[in-house]
């Protein structure tokens, strides 16, 4: 049945305004769900804070019209939150700012819609800003959340968060568990935010209180796919109680080659992406390439990068490597021009077009999960480098549930840094790198890896064709 917003707003079009969580992996899948929902041709505005807004109309020419006339480019339109500048730029601090500041400017930018004649007649928020569905639902407009991690992650939050599940520790790495549609796991593959050793204290706990708001929400969608992770959306009903809400698969929300978005492609780059890197791709020989990147929020030290620099040059193969701003300057010295002059440096990539591109051979990647769909989605083989959070559960699925990787550890080969860490903590080693990148592209097993990527990359791209599953 239609919410009585939806069906009395008949005499302005339907209007869905999406609010954001101002962070990299959350303003790709949010944007792509909003051509999508565009593309069927309702009014859509997308919307984040003030502080994101100025960094997408540097990075990807988005423009934003306080006054709400029609803005941007393609059929999106674009308002951000009145919000002020948080006081310091880290994202323990924006939380902190936006629990706030947060509230009542989206009940002001909501009554602004409305005084233009835009009454907003649905919300997708973020769940991780649980004030945005409060603000929303308390308006009386029907509110969807979406989950932008997998269905498996979601099942581990809901298990932790209910009291459901209890997790080995961490130190005993043979010990096992197994919860309802998920496989065997250890510590090490469960969401490093709910385990002892976690150091991110405040977002662990945005995290679990997204489950605060979640029941509120109408519809809580999930970018993942039916196919996808059958086993873990079929076991989540029986889960509880409480009964976790049902998960509606949208995704994988990767940019449509069918021009739906409509007019002229809109990203949601927070940096600017080198699109010569593009034309460097054309000149490489057919799966040839390998492409490394951790995101937009790992950081990896110094040695680390140093490590990741010779390996990368060891393999022999041309790479393109995504080296934020902030970490270039711990390349080692004329990296590029000596050892490392097979391979290309970008601050920030057009990633989906690199991993879609002839050239590519496989993707050393931390396992977001925004690029764990969209290697999927382009059929690459990984190389499997997760930090923390989801990125651990993440690396399990790609690798062993999928089959169409292999991981990086820490503490591989025999540098001399790695003896002498040896007592501490495990490092990151060159040689590790060499080995891994090596096994993806051309081991014994990197055919099959290969073989399983494309069966996946089939699955995906059927779920979000017309009636697909998604
Ligand atoms: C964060 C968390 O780290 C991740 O674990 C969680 O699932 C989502 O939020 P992030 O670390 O940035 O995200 O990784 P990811 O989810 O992979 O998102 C990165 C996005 O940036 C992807 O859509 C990717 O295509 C894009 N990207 C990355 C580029 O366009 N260019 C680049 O050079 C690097």
């Amino acid at each position: 049945a239609m919410p009585a917003a939806v069906s009395s707003a008949a005499s302005a079009p339907a209007h869905v305004l999406l609010i954001c969580f101002p962070s990299q992996g959350h303003v790709n899948p949010m944007l792509r769900l909003a051509k999508r929902i565009a593309s069927k041709g309702l009014l859509v505005t997308f919307s984040s804070v003030s502080s994101i807004g100025a960094k997408l109309a540097a990075a990807a020419g988005v423009t934003a019209g306080g006054d709400g006339s029609p803005v941007g480019r393609g059929r999106v339109r674009f308002d951000f939150l009145d919000d002020g500048e948080p006081p310091n730029p880290d994202l323990d601090s924006l939380m902190l700012h936006l629990a706030t500041a947060g509230p009542p400017a989206f009940a002001s930018q909501l009554a602004r819609q409305a005084a233009s004649g835009r009454p907003v007649s649905g919300v997708v928020a973020n769940p991780f800003m649980p004030w945005a569905t409060d603000v929303a639902t308390d308006a009386g407009i029907p509110t969807a959340v979406l989950w932008v991690q997998s269905v498996a992650v979601f099942s581990l939050y809901y298990h932790h968060v209910h009291g459901l599940a209890e997790f080995p520790p961490e130190d005993d790495k043979a010990a096992r568990f197994t919860l309802p549609g998920l496989p065997e796991m250890s510590a090490a593959d469960v969401p490093s935010f709910l385990l002892p050793s976690n150091p991110f204290k405040l977002l662990a706990d945005a995290i679990i209180t997204q489950f605060r708001t979640l029941g509120r929400a109408s519809w809580v969608l999930v970018n993942s796919f039916a196919e996808l992770e059958a086993d873990a959306a079929a076991a989540l009903p029986g889960v509880g109680p409480p009964s976790p809400p049902e998960l509606i698969p949208v995704g994988p929300l990767i940019e449509m080659e069918d021009g739906e978005s409509g007019g002229e492609e809109v990203r949601g780059d927070m940096l600017k992406a080198e699109e010569e890197c593009v034309e460097w791709l054309d000149a490489q020989p057919e799966r040839s390439v390998v492409y490394a990147s951790v995101g937009s929020v790992v950081v990896l030290s110094p040695a680390e990068v140093a490590e990741m620099a010779h390996g990368l040059a060891s393999t022999g193969r041309p790479f393109l490597w995504v080296v934020r701003p902030e970490t270039q300057p711990h390349l080692p010295d004329g990296f590029l021009e000596g050892e490392g002059k097979k391979g290309m440096v970008v601050a920030w990539s057009p990633q989906e077009k690199v991993l879609a591109h002839k050239a590519t051979a496989c993707f050393l990647t931390h396992c977001g999960w925004n690029s764990t769909l969209e290697t999927v989605a382009a059929g690459v083989p990984v190389v499997a480098f997760p930090q923390w959070g989801d990125q651990c559960t993440d690396a399990r699925f790609l690798v062993e549930e999928l089959g169409m990787g292999v991981r990086l550890l820490r503490g591989g080969g025999s540098s001399a840094a790695a003896e002498a860490e040896a007592e501490t903590e495990a490092q990151l080693t060159r040689e590790a790198v060499r080995d891994a990148v090596e096994d993806a592209v051309a081991g014994p097993r990197a055919e099959e890896m290969r073989a399983n990527a494309a069966r996946w990359s089939k699955a995906a791209r059927e779920a979000v064709a017309p009636g697909g599953s998604s």
